[in-house]
């Protein structure tokens, strides 16, 4: 018998209500809109409420997932959070979101997954050995983050880019032969390029050791952008070519690319690389920013929402981000 497929049975995303337009940015930095916009793509962003955590925004799009999926909290048996901007420390987001959803009664485990823009095709891909496998049957997959809180607001060259909201997916088991489902998915990294995108600070390396635990060095977000968009563009590229070739179909066959939306000019790059016209390609950067781990689910609702993506379509998600880290799926809806 062949081993279970996973199936997404919903979507779910949300944005903070505080919108940041190009003209905001121009009174705190020295950039112009039209510099932005023509250079990403971004016209605005959306920024959390000083209240708002990730663990927040997290819930809200999950609330929204299980809700599109016919869900109860208590039926999920594993919950996956990915995002670079974790509510804590420790303890893991995926458990402070587990108990915002009410979803604790299940016991089911729940962790976080970093892997900066590519944390939430990572989480999917876990999810889906973890169904294939058959250790769980009802996954909630939520890429989150509020990227806005690691943001140097003097630093015209990377706050311009980013910003906050989630996205969550609910996944099930269903039969090995059914046509619908996950059918692949590819991860890879490669840890020579760190210094290209990184937070500069941190918990380890951040702080000093002994006793002074008041010292703040939590750092921003640093990048080398030229150096990112060129790796970005490549690795995007050999991952859809690397799925689609193991899956023995051709671009032609795919109705919808989601890529994660880190600018205009990355994804259309990537785009013409495989050869699959922009008319294909779901873009919401222009609305969203980068919002890192929660681009991919935020389009991916997007696109299903407004009926976009069909039943039976050929859907890929093309992921990249600091590690540098990449992940691909190929999902037929
Ligand atoms: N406003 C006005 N001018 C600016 C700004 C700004 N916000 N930022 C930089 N500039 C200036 C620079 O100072 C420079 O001026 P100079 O020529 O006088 O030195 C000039 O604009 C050109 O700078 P570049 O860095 O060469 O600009 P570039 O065309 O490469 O665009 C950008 C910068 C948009 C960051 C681009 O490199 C890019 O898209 N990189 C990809 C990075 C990315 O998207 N990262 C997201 C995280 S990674 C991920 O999600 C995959």
């Amino acid at each position: 018998m062949n081993a279970p497929r996973a199936r997404i049975i919903g979507t779910g995303s949300y944005l903070p209500e505080k919108r940041m337009t190009n003209d905001d940015l121009c009174k705190i930095v020295d950039t112009s809109s039209e510099w932005i916009s023509s250079r990403t793509g971004i016209l605005e962003r959306r920024v959390a409420a000083e209240d708002e955590m990730t663990s927040d925004l997290a819930a809200h799009a999950s609330r929204r997932a299980l809700e599109a999926a016919g869900c109860a909290p208590e039926e999920l048996d594993l919950i996956i959070c990915a995002t670079s901007t974790p509510d804590l420390v420790f303890p893991a987001t995926a458990t402070i979101l587990q108990r915002k959803i009410e979803a604790q009664g299940a016991k089911a485990p729940a962790f976080d997954i970093q892997a900066v823009c590519t944390g939430f095709v990572y989480a999917l891909s876990i999810a889906d050995q973890f169904i294939r496998s058959g250790m769980s049957k009802k996954v909630l997959v939520v890429g989150a983050e509020t990227f806005t809180r690691i943001l140097d607001w003097e630093d015209r060259t990377t706050c311009i880019l980013f910003g906050d909201g989630a996205g969550a997916v609910v996944l099930e088991a269903v039969a090995g032969d059914s046509p619908q489902g996950i059918l692949s998915t590819r991860m890879h990294a490669d840890g020579s390029h760190v210094e290209l995108l990184r937070v500069t600070g941190g918990i380890s390396r951040g702080r000093p050791s002994g006793f002074d635990v008041r010292h703040e060095a939590l750092g921003f977000v640093d990048m080398h952008g030229n150096e990112v968009f060129k790796q970005a563009v490549k690795a995007m590229g050999a991952i859809a070519e690397e799925i689609l070739l193991a899956n023995n179909v051709t671009v032609d066959d795919i109705d919808w690319l989601i890529p994660h939306q880190a600018n205009r000019r990355i994804l259309q790059a990537t785009a013409k690389r495989i050869n699959i016209p922009e008319e294909r390609v779901v873009m919401t950067v222009d609305h969203h920013g980068n919002t890192s781990a929660a681009s991919v689910p935020l389009a991916l609702d997007e696109a299903v929402r407004d009926g976009r993506i069909k039943p039976g379509q050929l859907i890929l998600l093309d992921a990249f981000g600091g590690g540098f880290t990449w992940a691909s799926a190929l999902i037929r809806w």
